[in-house]
């Protein structure tokens, strides 16, 4: 079995092949890599030198350690940053022209030994403009609740990352993940408790690319906010002719609080005053004294609903006692 690990070798580093995505796509103004590797028949003496070479069509040259043989277009913008030796021949293009298609081909040039141009493997450049980044954040949050929300965008450009910022506050922490085809996933995770005052409010996430270029994706925010129960406070107090009962509600999202007699519709009683502050709701009831009687305090919002209920009584006095549901 020694032998078929060394066949197997044999086929394996014994091929001139090049392996190159068919194509890789970049943003023009950044940088890009073209993620390269590559083999040849091993010599039965290692060459002394390698020269790593990339061209455009047929002919002209984007890429030799020798610049003056690069075409006037692509001098200075492109570096071979693999490592020969160890058959990596992964090219940067930087800064990306609009033009930069291709498609491009590798040769490898061994001195006193062979050439090849591997030309049955081309890469094409799509130049692009920047996809808005992907917003990941749930359909509903909650107050009070720590939430995680993610921002990724993709890229070609390891070392000239994107920079994502939120619009809102928190802690923030940032993930570089290599995709295949040259292209880099930066994600940007945020956690943060929300707050009533998030509510349908928009969260935005910015990708600002070297030289300045922006997308940005938003999402608004569904921020259920717990049942806040319930009746702050709530009390009847009573002159000579009547009797004035006020509920106060606080609850998120704010309710519709309306008072009824017990086996009633809803609103059996007017009330003679609804106040609303924010997530408080004040609503007063008044009724001639004279009769006894149970009175409701009824309050709903999407999240649920509470009862209260009050007993006025002849002499003025008054007894409460409260269901939240
Ligand atoms: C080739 O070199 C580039 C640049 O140094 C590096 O990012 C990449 O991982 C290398 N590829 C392999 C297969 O080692
Ligand atoms: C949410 O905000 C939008 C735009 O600002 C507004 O039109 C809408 O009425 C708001 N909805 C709620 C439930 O507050």
């Amino acid at each position: 079995s020694l032998e078929v690990v060394r066949m197997y070798v044999f086929f394996d580093a014994s091929s001139w092949t090049v392996e190159v995505p068919s194509s890789v796509s970049g943003l023009q103004g950044s940088c890009i890599m073209i993620p390269c590797s590559f083999n040849y028949p091993e010599p039965d003496e290692k060459p002394s030198k390698l020269t790593g070479i990339w061209f455009k069509d047929t002919h002209d040259t984007i890429y030799h350690p020798d610049s003056s043989s690069i075409i006037k277009d692509y001098r200075g913008r492109t570096e071979l940053v693999g490592d020969l030796r160890q058959k990596n021949c992964s090219l940067r293009i930087d800064p990306l022209h609009r033009s930069d298609k291709g498609p491009f081909t590798f040769r490898i040039e061994m001195e006193d030994h062979d050439k090849y141009s591997y030309i049955h493997d081309t890469v094409s450049i799509a130049v692009n403009s920047p996809d808005p980044p992907s917003l990941s954040v749930r359909e509903e949050v909650k107050v009070g609740e720590e939430v995680s929300i993610s921002c990724s965008v993709s890229h070609s450009c390891p070392s000239d990352s994107p920079l994502l910022t939120w619009s809102h506050s928190g802690t923030s922490s940032v993930q570089s993940q290599q995709l295949t085809n040259g292209q880099w996933k930066v994600t940007s995770s945020l956690t943060f408790t929300p707050s009533s005052t998030d509510h349908n409010q928009s969260l935005v996430c910015t990708a600002e690319y070297r030289g300045g270029k922006t997308v940005k994706m938003s999402k608004t925010l569904n921020v259920k906010c717990k049942w806040t129960t319930l009746v702050l406070g709530s009390a009847c107090t009573s002159d000579i002719s009547m009797v004035t009962c006020l509920c106060i509600v606080d609850s998120e999202p704010p309710s519709t609080v309306e008072w009824s007699l017990p086996d009633g519709p809803l609103p059996t009683l007017p009330s003679t005053r609804v106040e609303r502050h924010g997530s408080v709701t004040m609503v007063t009831l008044q009724r001639a004294l004279g009769f006894s009687e149970t009175v409701h305090c009824h309050a709903h919002n999407t999240q649920g609903n509470a009862t209260l209920s009050f007993t006025l009584s002849t002499n003025g006095k008054v007894n409460s006692g409260g269901s939240v549901s």
